[in-house]
């Protein structure tokens, strides 16, 4: 069957539902090129007006999952699990979560992405390890799983072909922020990539895509149905990105505080945060595991032995970590200090994030260099209490710091004196 691209964009201005042969003509032909860029940028903006149903975006993930190769892990033995972020400000989870599952003898097969605008990307953060090799064949990937029990690549280029083409025209036309696209996007990537069982992280607040707990609610029920309907254990954790998560946002920064927290350091809350998440994995593996049991494996060296297995495994340096120090090493940082007493309120992930790429952690568009040291730490989170001078935050840049930054960042931060308690984790969607 063919179709004319003019009518199924029009279809879906006038609020008509596709077809299962419909939806797998536009994905085929987009991927040939046949249908170009901007009839597809008009129909995505249709789809970001009109929405699908459910239906249509099961249909939509399964034409984008046909439209590269599917990796086979069967020669991996056990259940293997996947994790997926819808992105957020200071997400390291992936770092110190895959490890840490890993260590429990579970298979962690993982493909991560890159940062883009405000989010950071795990990609990144790996390459800030000096030798870390992000790129593996699927022949190569299973190999180490199969030796170490822990991989964590990039994206291949030959999966989901259609997202990788897609999701670069979503970022320029102002559609990333749509249900079923990101369902879609999301889920192809995750049952093409093979795993049996898929932990979904949906971030919600002013640092996510989704920005209401409703909104994240539909994301993650439509993700784990995706998921359930084709064999997939999925879990989703709807969790909080109204602040960045953890102390440190960049890219040096980051490994050295998931290097800290696998060397049994950190807060209460975030060890809490990433043992109940190691928790919901291992459960899909089938493994039941008491938070205290999985503590016990970030403190006595378990989680980390299983990380240097697998910078080892990739190239990267390890001994580097000997080496690690809160600080980084760049021309120029500035302390930010409370100018009032009271409690940290808010701080802004949005705000913090744009900060960070701007000192160059991060990219403004896809062609931008990162610069592994620049970024910020953090002193106080969102419920700390605070005196006059204490020191909020540290800013890291190899670039003049600007004052045109600073305000950026001083909009970011709200102390008042209301005691707030945010909570980590939001709601589990099963
Ligand atoms: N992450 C993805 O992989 N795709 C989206 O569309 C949004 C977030």
């Amino acid at each position: 069957m063919s179709y004319r691209m003019v009518d199924l964009i029009q279809k879906k201005r006038d609020g008509g539902q596709f077809s299962k042969e419909e939806i797998d003509w536009f994905i085929e032909n987009y991927v040939t090129g046949a249908v170009p860029d901007y009839q597809m940028s008009a129909l995505a903006m249709a789809i970001y007006f009109k929405g699908m149903t459910t239906e249509e975006t099961a249909h939509l993930t399964m034409a984008m999952v046909a439209s590269g190769k599917q990796f086979d892990l069967s020669e991996i033995d056990g259940i293997k699990v996947d994790k997926h972020s819808t992105g957020g400000v200071g997400d390291k989870v992936t770092l110190i979560l895959a490890p840490l599952v890993a260590s429990f003898g579970v298979p962690v097969a993982k493909m991560s992405g890159r940062g883009l605008g405000h989010t950071g990307g795990t990609l990144d953060k790996l390459e800030s390890i000096p030798g870390f090799n992000i790129e593996k064949t699927e022949d190569g990937f299973i190999d180490q799983v199969k030796a170490t029990g822990i991989a964590v690549i990039g994206q291949s280029d030959e999966l989901v072909k259609a997202d990788k083409l897609l999701y670069a025209l979503r970022d320029v036309t102002a559609t990333v922020d749509i249900i079923p696209l990101i369902a879609s996007s999301v889920m192809s990537k995750k049952i093409a990539a093979g795993s049996n069982a898929i932990l979904l992280d949906v971030t919600v607040g002013d640092g996510a895509f989704m920005k209401s707990v409703e909104d994240a609610r539909i994301l993650a029920r439509t993700m784990v149905d995706l998921g359930k309907s084709v064999g997939r254990e999925t879990v989703a954790v709807i969790t909080n990105m109204s602040q960045p998560l953890g102390l440190a946002i960049g890219n040096r920064n980051e490994i050295t505080e998931a290097v800290n927290t696998l060397h049994g350091k950190g807060s209460t809350e975030f060890r809490h945060f990433i043992a109940e998440l190691a928790q919901l994995m291992l459960s899909l593996a089938g493994l039941e595991k008491s938070i205290d049991e999985i503590l016990t494996h970030l403190d006595n060296g378990a989680a980390y032995e299983k990380f240097v297995a697998m910078v080892e495994a990739q190239e990267g340096d390890p001994t580097a970590f000997d080496q690690l120090t809160a600080d980084l090493n760049v021309a120029y940082r500035h302390e930010i200090r409370a100018e009032k007493a009271g409690y940290i309120t808010e701080e802004k992930a949005l705000g913090i994030g744009l900060v960070a790429m701007k000192l160059g952690a991060g990219r403004a568009t896809k062609a931008d260099q990162i610069d592994f040291e620049a970024g910020i730490n953090l002193a106080k989170k969102v419920g700390d209490q605070v005196a006059v001078g204490d020191l909020i935050a540290t800013l890291y840049s190899n670039r003049p710091i600007t004052d045109d930054l600073l305000a950026e960042f001083d909009d970011a931060l709200v102390i008042t004196d209301k005691e707030v308690h945010p909570k980590e984790i939001i709601e589990i969607v099963r």
